[in-house]
């Protein structure tokens, strides 16, 4: 046999032989590859080895010179396996190890509160409509959430039955009678039954000097923004109120509204229309219809109720009107001088219609599958 093919022959085999020792991902594979190379018996060394015999005896030297190298090459690179397979096995190296194929660890990403994603378009869609956005506190005084708005103090809306006045700690108070007393606990048992309950202090009680509760309307807003401005007042509120309802599918304790308050010369029921259609058009589909029905509110004259077209009927999403004079006056405004139009809107009911949400309390139960959705 020639040399060169001898050569030729050792060279391909020592290629192979790294190869499939490199391709080993076991012990076991490398055994097996050992066995197919180096084998004492059959391995394809041994085959090549009988070959020496029958190169040209001249160049037998040489042969055996590059056979001997051949075989320590194969040797080694099998040794340099076994030792990246005996320190793969070693826990700091595992770790080290990356395995392509492990699927991935996906970390959900948080996302906005869908009663506050509606809350930040409607802020959008009123602040293209040139209001601006004001706050108010949530604890109220009696003059916010009713007298400035001309609720007198005995109008049945302050009822201590009919919103969550705070306990200021007073001792002593005069009881309004067994029934009342009952239905007191009846919605004490509602504040706490629900999740998360309302604190405590925060359940409705019979004060004996209602000076402060959670506001049961935003409207308390518009009191605040116009004893702070001077028209023209333009302006949106959005945030939580609290009423002592027991939750259902259309009613919770703590919901929110968002409040609409114009106050300019010459401003009149069309400009109330046209901004409450220009607004549901935004907030739902152009074909939204809007219509007003007679109302009464002690804030507003005239007073409606606000509708929208859902489906083959119409659902109602809060109310509206023109500012009755007399809360003009209680913030020093002359009701000669200037008009208005207020309204105040369900938001958790424009979030469910945008969502197709059946019932509200799933907005409040802080589950993660349901959030996930919006
Ligand atoms: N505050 C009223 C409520 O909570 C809703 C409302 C009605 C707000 C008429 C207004 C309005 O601004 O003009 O039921």
């Amino acid at each position: 046999m020639a040399l060169s093919n001898f050569l030729t022959e050792l060279d391909a085999l020592l290629d192979e032989a790294t190869d499939a020792f490199a391709a080993a991902c076991d012990a076991a594979a490398l055994e097996a590859a050992r066995v197919q190379f180096v084998g004492a018996k059959s391995g394809r060394l041994k085959a090549v080895q009988k070959g020496l015999g029958k190169v040209d005896k001249a160049d037998r030297p040489a042969a055996g010179k590059r056979f001997n190298e051949v075989k320590q090459a194969i040797e080694s690179a099998h040794q340099a396996v076994v030792e990246r397979l005996a320190s793969a096995s070693r826990p700091a190296a595992t770790a080290r190890c990356v395995d392509p194929t492990v699927p991935g660890d996906c970390c959900r990403l948080g996302r906005l509160h869908p009663i506050t994603q509606t809350i930040e378009e409607l802020k959008e869609i009123m602040g293209r409509l040139g209001f601006s956005v004001v706050d108010g506190p949530e604890v109220e005084d009696q003059w916010h959430n009713f007298e400035a708005l001309n609720i007198p103090p005995d109008h049945p809306a302050c009822n201590p039955l009919e919103n969550f006045y705070l306990d200021q700690g007073s001792a002593g108070g005069e009881r309004q009678g067994d029934k009342e007393t009952r239905r007191q606990g009846e919605i004490a048992a509602t504040a706490s039954s629900l999740s998360p309950p309302l604190p405590v202090s925060l359940s409705p009680c019979l004060p004996v000097s209602p000076s402060f509760l959670l506001r049961s309307q935003t409207s308390t807003v518009q009191i605040r923004a116009m004893e702070r401005m001077r028209p023209p007042v333009r302006i949106i509120s959005c945030g939580r109120v609290y009423r002592p309802d027991t939750a259902d599918a259309t009613h919770y304790p703590m919901f929110h509204q968002i409040e609409g308050l114009l106050v300019d010369r010459g401003v009149t029921m069309a400009d109330l229309k046209s901004t409450l259609r220009l607004f549901a058009r935004s907030a739902f589909a152009d074909d939204v219809h809007i219509r007003f029905r007679p109302s009464f509110f002690p804030f507003t004259e005239p007073s409606v109720e606000v509708d929208m077209s859902w489906a083959d009927g119409w659902i109602e999403m809060g109310g509206a009107g023109m500012v009755d004079p007399n809360v003009l006056r209680a913030v020093g405004y002359d009701p000669e001088e200037f008009t208005g139009f207020a309204f105040g809107l369900g938001i958790e009911r424009i979030c469910a219609r945008r969502h197709g949400i059946a019932d509200i309390r799933e907005l409040f139960k802080n589950d993660v599958r349901f959030l996930h959705q919006f």
